[in-house]
């Protein structure tokens, strides 16, 4: 038996001043995709923004469904509308912000395991890593250099 130790590194900003200017543009491209997120059910609207080789930024947010598990993730609404939209383009960059209605959301939010899996594969498509910056309404931001960084031991076409 031996042990296997896997570390991840994250930068984290102080707050939205703190960001380079290019992702701080980015982020309000997220604040304002949040903004229109429709999350009648759990009042937790999250917008998602994508910048891509190619200059362009898509943003995508949280759409919801009576039957729960319809619905979609803010940055799956976004990536996969890059991907349609612009299948030859690289992903760069990707900004991810979260409000709740029932409190001020001050600690960063990072994206649910499936969509860390759906990012996942468009890195692998790519073969370059994105960018991942994400917070919660106020407060730090955090950086992953790398989807990977998120997702260790990753399920990939390895394995097929
Ligand atoms: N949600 C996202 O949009 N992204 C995530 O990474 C976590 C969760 C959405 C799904 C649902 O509409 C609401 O937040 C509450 O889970």
């Amino acid at each position: 038996m031996k042990e296997l130790k896997i570390e991840s590194i994250f930068q984290v900003y102080n707050d939205l001043n703190e960001l380079p200017n290019d992702i701080s543009i980015l982020m309000n491209r997220a604040i304002e995709a949040r903004s229109k997120a429709y999350a009648p059910y759990s009042k937790f609207k999250v917008g998602a923004a994508i910048l891509l080789e190619n200059g362009e930024i898509v943003a995508g947010n949280n759409q919801e469904n009576v039957s729960y598990p319809s619905g979609l993730c803010a940055e799956r609404t976004a990536i996969y509308y890059a991907g349609s939209q612009y299948p030859d383009s690289k992903i760069l960059k990707m900004a991810i912000t979260a409000a709740s209605s029932n409190q001020i959301t001050k600690n960063p939010i990072p994206p649910c395991g499936a969509c860390r899996q759906a990012i996942a594969e468009y890195e692998i498509k790519q073969d370059s890593p994105i960018e991942i910056f994400f917070m919660g309404e106020i407060g730090s931001i955090m950086k992953s250099n790398s989807l990977s960084n998120l997702l260790p031991l990753l399920f990939d076409k390895s394995a097929l």
